[in-house]
């Protein structure tokens, strides 16, 4: 059997979730219904960029301090970022608060529609249709990059990514079933998780291998096609660690750009596209304290920490921050890092 028949891939592959759906927080299992919307949405921001084991702690937390949509929308910015540190990618953060707000503007409720629900903050293609899918029932095609690995093997497509990604919504759209597309889409996921995996894909146990273009030439592993990466840059920049009574100088950073809205060190200023002055933010008898490597999307930074004691806090707003305490003042991973290595 090709690769074509709707009904065959979406009947094998629902039949197989059936009996291995993961069970996962975020997740009703075949026959318990629907999830409500909200923690839909709430999972599916958070699984962006982010693994499901990742994702497990956060998710919990967030629902157990804001059991709804309204409560969310009315939490206080500080907070919401502060309990986002660590899971990355902090723009979701500032969009889930936005994108809360306007729902709780508009009654509370979601919309039901994949166009609707893309027209709020922060939704996308993938997590409009997720929600749809998932919460509503809708036959959304739903593709991360578990689908379109999925996919790109089921109908060998050669073309390299990020160039086949519309040839592949076209394919997932065909395979996307009317009934159960919320079981389908996370069918897939689980799938693209468990069997048809990056590496040593586990094609024998696979409930679509009859159908699997790929799987027939015996290399699955070769899909989806990649064009080469460019190599990331590599910046340097430097954090300044001020302590003063057992309390360090802790600074906002700006709402827009990396990391933005969070708690941080106070830095030089460097950028994805630029390395940082090395100028602390005050005189005073600064000695080298370590540094830390961190991987962002488009660029590695070499971070060097230097610390000074017993100085005035620099101009500029900020704030004294007991030592003891950091571990809540919800630091991003970078100065997380950072913090740890000073005080190693
Ligand atoms: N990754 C992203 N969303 C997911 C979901 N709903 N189930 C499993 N893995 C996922």
């Amino acid at each position: 059997m090709e690769a074509s028949g709707k009904t065959s891939i979406s009947g094998d592959l629902l039949a197989w979730y059936d009996a291995n759906a993961r069970a996962l927080p975020w997740r009703k299992l075949p026959g318990e219904g629907r999830q409500e919307p909200y923690r839909v949405w709430l999972s599916e921001v958070m699984l962006q960029q982010t693994t499901v084991a990742a994702v497990g702690p956060y998710y919990a937390k967030f629902l157990d301090r804001w059991p709804s949509v309204t409560d969310l929308a009315a939490a206080d910015d500080a907070e919401v970022m502060a309990a986002w540190a660590g899971l990355g990618y902090y723009a979701r953060a500032r969009n889930l608060l936005a994108c809360a707000r306007a729902v709780a503007a508009s009654g509370g409720r979601f919309p039901e529609s994949e166009a609707d629900l893309k027209a709020l903050p922060g939704l996308g293609d993938y997590t409009a249709a997720a929600v749809a899918a998932i919460a509503f029932d809708q036959p959304a095609a739903v593709v991360d990059a578990n689908v379109e690995r999925v996919v790109s093997r089921l109908f060998a497509i050669a073309d390299p990514l990020p160039g086949a990604r519309k040839a592949i919504r076209a394919r997932a759209r065909e395979i996307t079933p009317e009934s159960r597309p919320g079981d389908f889409a996370q069918a897939m996921m689980d799938l693209g998780a468990t069997v048809c995996t990056v590496r040593a894909p586990r094609c024998l146990l696979c409930p679509l291998r009859a159908g699997c273009r790929a799987g027939k030439q015996g290399d699955a592993e070769r899909y989806p096609v990649k064009a080469p990466k460019k190599a990331k840059p590599q910046r340097k920049g430097h954090a300044f660690w001020i302590e003063r009574d057992g309390a360090v100088w802790l600074v906002r950073r700006p709402g827009k750009g990396m990391l933005g809205g969070m708690r941080a060190l106070p830095d030089d200023g460097w950028s994805a596209r630029s390395d940082g002055s090395g100028k602390p933010p005050l005189a005073g008898d600064w000695h080298a304290a370590g540094s830390v490597r961190h991987g962002f999307t488009h660029f590695d930074l070499d971070l060097a920490v230097l610390a000074v004691e017993g100085e005035n806090p620099p101009v500029g707003e900020g704030e004294w921050w007991p030592v003891e305490r950091l571990d809540d003042a919800g630091l991003p991973t970078l100065f997380a890092k950072a913090a740890r290595r000073v005080l190693a």
